[in-house]
């Protein structure tokens, strides 16, 4: 059986690019941060890229816990299904994927707002499953501390199924319209929820027809065993840190599957796509020059802070050229565990300044070339079966996205593995997924 073809999700994260300092960086348009119209650009050159979706990565706070989080890399953007529902006026086949905390939301109003979404795309929404990560969050919504990393896992799992028990609620021919008879809908094609679980009480039915999609796909990026786990079972797509050396991006990849496969999926249901943060330069020593500029632009109390939210400790001011050493706790820490596990084994190579530590976190977060070259590493991580698609999250905007489907959209595209055309009008066809059949309780 051949391979599907490579498929790729647009991410924004900061508006002005991934990399904290992208604002600052040349041709970045900071200040159109709230223009639907640069939006709009961005959503169309992806389009013209092929890409399938859309992503609106999100966090429900500002990062404030350090002084520079204001001063320097303040996180302030739009709402995703405001902004999604806009774009979906602007364009005409790409996937239109929102973020969605289930740890701060509950599933009526998702799966109502999913359903709305895709209704108005014509089979475009879907949504990136995240169980949040900061206490901060947790003060926006009552709490004190942000719920406990394996208790946020176990509430996402339940919110998927009552979201997908609420979507099928209805059946795709309940509305009948019918003026002669005065008949609206047909109560036999009405399947009434009535979830009780450990985490949510919801009755349904949901008060908007099946999706076109039946279910938007569902995106996730846990990368702990409760956040792979979950995946597993249900996301159809799942973004991976596996940007890194070709054997961890194998490893990484197997292991998805497997627990597909464990949870009596087909390997395919479930799409591995690794972040993709390219630095493009026209020679390899430009893109190095390019980094080097974003990295310098980066003021030295960010580099500490950014540290310091990585590891969840306050590190003060610092000297940036200070050695540092840091005791390391995974099982009283409560943020992305994955993220400071990777800090921990840089730190256990080698002596590290904070200056050296910042650099190499950021530094791995991104990889450098040429447009021949990175084509090539997409193609090779693709053809090896490291990777069925990938994040591209853009360092700087829009020079990346622009420069992205200009010079290595055609490259993939001559070398055989990148469509040449839209596959169909939803997601899901893009994506080469099915459209799941309707599922009621007995
Ligand atoms: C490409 C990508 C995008 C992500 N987007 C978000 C996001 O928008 N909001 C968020 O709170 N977390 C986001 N995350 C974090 C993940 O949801 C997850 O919490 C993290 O990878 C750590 O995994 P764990 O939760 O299993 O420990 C993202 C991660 C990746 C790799």
């Amino acid at each position: 059986m051949s391979r599907a073809p490579l498929v790729f999700a647009a991410g924004i994260f900061y508006p002005g690019g991934e990399h904290i300092t992208g604002w600052r960086a040349r041709g970045s348009e900071p200040e159109a941060y709230l223009d639907l119209d640069y939006y709009t650009r961005f959503a169309q050159t992806a389009e013209a890229g092929r890409f399938a979706t859309l992503f609106l990565a999100d966090e429900l706070y500002v990062w404030d816990r350090f002084r520079s989080g204001i001063d320097h890399g303040v996180n302030v953007r739009l709402e995703p299904f405001t902004l999604l529902s806009a774009l979906s006026q602007v364009t005409d086949r790409i996937g239109l994927a929102a973020t969605v905390s289930t740890t701060y939301n509950e599933p009526y109003h998702v799966a109502r707002k999913l359903a709305s979404l895709d209704h108005i795309s014509g089979g475009r929404a879907a949504w990136n499953l995240v169980t949040s990560a900061s206490d901060e969050e947790a003060r926006n919504f009552g709490r004190d501390v942000h719920l406990e990393h394996g208790l946020r896992y176990r509430r996402g799992a339940e919110f998927v199924d009552v979201v997908n028990g609420l979507w099928d609620g209805w059946d795709d021919d309940a509305f009948l319209f019918d003026k002669q008879s005065g008949l609206y809908a047909d109560r036999a094609k009405l399947s009434v929820l009535n979830h009780h679980g450990e985490h949510f009480a919801v009755r349904g039915p949901l008060n908007i027809p099946r999706p076109v999609q039946g279910h938007p796909p569902l995106f996730q990026a846990g990368a702990s065993e409760a956040g792979r786990d979950l995946a597993g079972r249900t996301a159809d797509a799942v973004f991976t840190l596996g940007g890194g050396d070709l054997d961890s991006g194998l490893a990484l990849y197997r292991d998805y599957k497997k627990r597909a496969v464990s949870a009596g999926r087909a390997e395919d249901d479930l799409k591995v796509l690794p972040w993709f943060s390219p630095i493009i330069g026209s020679t390899e020593a430009e893109a190095e020059e390019r980094f080097r500029e974003l990295a310098d632009l980066t003021p030295g109390q960010v580099q500490v802070d950014l540290l310091a939210h990585y590891l969840g400790t306050d590190l003060g001011e610092r000297d940036v050229d200070e050695p540092f050493t840091f005791d390391f706790d995974l099982d009283g820490f409560n943020q992305s565990k994955s993220g400071y596990q990777s800090i921990a084994a840089l730190l256990a190579q080698r002596p590290y300044t904070i200056r050296e530590l910042a650099w190499d976190v950021l530094r791995r977060r991104f990889t450098l070339g040429t447009p021949d070259t990175l084509a090539a590493h997409l193609v090779d991580r693709y053809e090896r079966g490291a990777a069925d698609g990938f994040i591209l999250m853009s360092p700087t905007l829009p020079d990346t996205l622009d420069r992205f489907v200009a010079d290595i959209v055609p490259r993939l595209t001559d070398a055989g593995v990148y469509p040449a055309e839209y596959a169909g009008d939803t997601l899901r066809e893009n994506l080469g997924l099915a459209r799941p059949a309707r599922r009621t309780a007995a």
